[in-house]
């Protein structure tokens, strides 16, 4: 075990600049480049701790690879860091980069950056760690978990974390500061979670804080991927919020959109019927739906939610059928939303295109996006040829091609722009 001084690093490596925001940059060791956490995501959590009344002490992450996120808790609350790695290098990166957010918000060697530590050791060790950074029980203020997973895990096991959640739990809950609702943790966990290891990591946190308060959070990046999910826990959980999604602005600094479900919402899913013109179909952000939030958002969206049909299509392109438009087809939600205009009995294959492209014209279509499940091969070679017969024509309206789930037919809808009657 060895304890680091982040001000008494010497610089080795290069850095490389942070994926979510070019003007900053990370030193990374031992490939821990893809296991960090991007700036955006990093401060979007440290802004969201900063409402909570956060007890005084150090910042804890026992598994902090390139100490991305710690720095980001550590600066936001102006309390010191301690980090923890078992990969020395890493601890050495780790260093380096509270030594970049120090300079960058002007506290180098002051404030919380005089304070910190790194410890290249096994975020297990309390006891022994503690006693080498001087840390009482009760005094950290936040800890915060992004164990390790293996790379191509299938089962996303919660017994594959690194180090894993029981045994930092039993190290280090004598030495974590307490507030009314409990201590401050935030888990960053596989994004692949299934309810059921969902469940499981209840009733491990059950098991040492019985009655403590949840917050599960998705956030997606946007392409309808789950980019990461966390539980919040105790001091750090929003009261009465069990799940909230958080779709990331596309820029650094942008809003973000955030839902949350208040209180367990049962919404009974109405199957689709047969095909119809004029109904309207829209595809939905994936990761909204994998959050269990979609109807809450739904409920603002439309003015009769018991309308809605679902179809049963694949999971990374779930699609709704509703008789009237959205309030906003332009959300960050939204992945296309259009009126059905054609049916075509058709399969979607290169003999048909032309019959398509001419139902497209017909119905003043000038771009025209395929969005139902193809072969990988054949989709680029099918949209090629759409769009090389509709460009140069005379259609004004954009719109995509679907497939209705149980009949197979395809479904021509047109994207209206906003407030049109057309
Ligand atoms: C997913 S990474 C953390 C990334 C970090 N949140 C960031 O922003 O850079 C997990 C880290 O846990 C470390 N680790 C695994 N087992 C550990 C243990 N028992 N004690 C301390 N660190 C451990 C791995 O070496 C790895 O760097």
């Amino acid at each position: 075990m060895e304890v680091l001084v982040p001000s008494e690093q010497s610089i080795t490596g290069q850095s490389v600049p942070d994926a979510s925001m070019k003007e900053i940059s990370f030193y990374h060791a031992s490939e821990g480049k893809s296991l960090a956490t991007p700036w955006q995501v990093a401060m979007t959590r440290a802004d969201y701790v900063a409402q909570f009344d956060i007890p005084s002490g150090m910042v804890l992450d026992c598994a902090c690879g390139s100490g991305i996120q710690l720095a980001a808790y550590a600066s936001r609350l102006k309390r010191s860091a301690l980090g923890v790695e078992l990969d020395r290098d890493r601890a050495v990166a780790s260093c380096l980069n509270l030594n970049t957010i120090a300079n960058r918000f002007s506290t180098f060697g002051q404030g919380w950056h005089r304070r910190s530590l790194v410890l290249a050791a096994d975020g297990t060790a309390s006891d022994e760690i503690a006693s080498l950074a001087g840390l009482e029980h009760n005094s950290v203020s936040l800890l915060m978990l992004d164990p390790a997973r293996p790379r191509n895990s299938r089962t996303h096991g919660l017994d594959e974390m690194q180090p894993n959640l029981s045994s930092v739990f039993e190290a280090w809950k004598p030495y974590l500061a307490s507030t009314s609702k409990g201590p401050c943790i935030v888990l960053d966990l596989s994004p692949r979670l299934t309810q059921e290891l969902r469940d499981g990591v209840e009733s491990i946190v059950e098991s040492f804080w019985p009655g403590i308060g949840k917050t599960w959070t998705w956030m997606s990046r946007g392409g309808g991927r789950v980019d990461r999910l966390e539980l919040w826990l105790g001091g750090v959980a929003t009261p009465n919020v069990g799940k909230r999604f958080v779709r990331l602005s596309r820029t650094f600094g942008g809003e973000d959109t955030i839902i949350e479900q208040h209180e367990a919402i049962q919404q009974i899913r109405s199957e689709l019927q047969p095909a119809r013109r004029n109904e309207w179909v829209t595809i939905l952000d994936a990761a909204l739906v994998e959050s269990g939030l979609v109807d809450i958002w739904l409920g603002e969206q439309l003015s009769n939610i018991a309308d809605i049909r679902w179809a049963e299509s694949s999971p990374r392109r779930p699609r709704i059928h509703h008789n009237g438009p959205l309030k906003d087809d332009a959300h960050p939600f939204v992945v296309a939303s259009g009126r059905v205009v054609d049916i075509l009995d058709l399969p979607l294959d290169e003999v048909n295109i032309d019959t398509i492209v001419a139902a497209a014209l017909e119905n003043d279509i000038s771009a025209l996006t395929i969005r139902c499940g193809l072969d990988a091969a054949l989709q680029p070679r099918l949209q090629g040829s759409i769009d090389r017969q509709l460009r140069n024509r005379q259609g004004r309206r954009k719109a995509f091609l679907t497939r209705h789930t149980s009949s197979n037919r395809l479904l021509l809808c047109v994207q209206y722009p906003q407030n049109s009657d057309t």
